[in-house]
Order: C-alpha cells, then sequence, then structure tokens
C-alpha cells in the first residue's frame, strides 16, 4: 500500500513508520511514498529527505479557504496514488469533504486515550484531571475531531511529579510502538471501517 504522510511538526511519528515501513523483518505492506506539510523548514521535512520520501510542502496560509487547501493536498496524494494517509502530528482540522473523500483510509494519532482528552493539549487536560493512566490513540479519521473507530490504544502512567513535558514524551514513546502497528493492521486488511463506522476485524 502506498502511504502518504502529512506533518507539521517534528514528526517523530513520521519517523517511527518510516522506520517500521522499511524494516524488512516488520514486513509491513506499506510504503510512504509521500510526506506533505502545512509549514516549511519543519524537523519532520527534513526526517523524509534523509529516508529520501519525497516532500511537498502546501502552506494553508496560501490558500483562501480549508476548501481549497484541502483540496491541493487531496490533488497532490491522487497524483501520488497514495492509498492510506496517517496524520502525524498534522494540525489542521479536514474539511468534512475531504474526510468523505479518504474514509477508512485516512489514520490519525492522538495523544490521550479516546473518547478522554478530545482537541489540543490532550496531556495538559489529563494532567488537570488528575488521572492516573493516560496513553495514546489510533483511529479512523471522522468528521468530528477525534471521534473517529478506534483501532488501537496503549496507556501509560502518570505520574505525580509529571508536567505537561514529561507526560508528552512518555506518551510519545508509546505513540512511536502503536502507530505502526495499527497502520500494518489496516494495510494487511486485518481490520476496516464499516458503512457504519464501527472497526470491523477479519
Ligand atoms: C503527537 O503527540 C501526536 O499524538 C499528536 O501530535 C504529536 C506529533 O508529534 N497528534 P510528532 O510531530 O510526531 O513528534
Amino acid at each position: 500500500k502506498r502511504v502518504g504522510v502529512l506533518i507539521s511538526g517534528s514528526g517523530t511519528n513520521l519517523q517511527s513508520l518510516i522506520n517500521a515501513t522499511k524494516d524488512p523483518t516488520q514486513n509491513i505492506n506499506a510504503e510512504i511514498v509521500v510526506v506533505i506539510s502545512n509549514k516549511p523548514n519543519v524537523d519532520g521535512l527534513n526526517r523524509a529527505r534523509r529516508a529520501d520520501i519525497p516532500t511537498v510542502i502546501i502552506q494553508n496560509k496560501e490558500y483562501k479557504t480549508r476548501e481549497e487547501f484541502d483540496l491541493a493536498v487531496h490533488e497532490e496524494l491522487v497524483k501520488r496514488n497514495v492509498d492510506v494517509i496517517c496524520l502525524a502530528g498534522f494540525m489542521r482540522i479536514l474539511t468534512g469533504e475531504f474526510v468523505r473523500k479518504w474514509r477508512g483510509r485516512l489514520l490519525n494519532i492522538h495523544p490521550a486515550l479516546l473518547p478522554l482528552f478530545k482537541g489540543t493539549h490532550a496531556q495538559r487536560q489529563a494532567l488537570e484531571a488528575g488521572v492516573r493512566v493516560s496513553g495514546c490513540t489510533v483511529h479512523f479519521v471522522e468528521e468530528n475531531v477525534d471521534a473517529g473507530a478506534i483501532i488501537a490504544q496503549q496507556c501509560v502512567p502518570v505520574y505525580p511529579n509529571d508536567t505537561e513535558e514529561s507526560l508528552t514524551e512518555r506518551i510519545k514513546e508509546a505513540e512511536h510502538k502503536l502507530y505502526p502497528s495499527a497502520l500494518n493492521l489496516l494495510v494487511s486488511e486485518t481490520i476496516k471501517l464499516g458503512t457504519d463506522k464501527k472497526l470491523y476485524w477479519k
């Protein structure tokens, strides 16, 4: 399967996807064929370049509307025959039109155990709620933010002296294992998204 990864930042999850898909011992039926960033000069772009993966910068600020920006991203993905999209720290909410076109083939990773702590600053929300465990979730993307069918989750402990940074770091370590394994579930056709928006296992 041909995978496109959308990023906006440091790209540590992108790196974990690059490493896993290039590792022959993991035998994941996926190749990252393009990395698209809505921001120039982010570290994730350098990670892609180091791995010889084509990069494209599509800056949202150059488009008048969300629809036009999303269409530019969509067209780039179609041009490169992408089958599956992984959002990896992509800080834009995609339009319903885009999501509908890619339903069942569009994954996101979120730094909390959904359905808790949706949206931004999920780690801060977890600390404020005083939970003793949090974690990360890979899910299919639906029009409502952080609401699609859950594919995989990993929990991590929250310690009394945790800061947003230390918790973020611990969650990221879990993310870097979870995302490749969830992608593998999709590209191996072990799971799929039903028309009822639920997850189905083979
Ligand atoms: C991750 O914590 C992910 O859960 C969230 O954005 C962050 C991206 O980090 N959606 P990175 O760019 O992969 O390092």
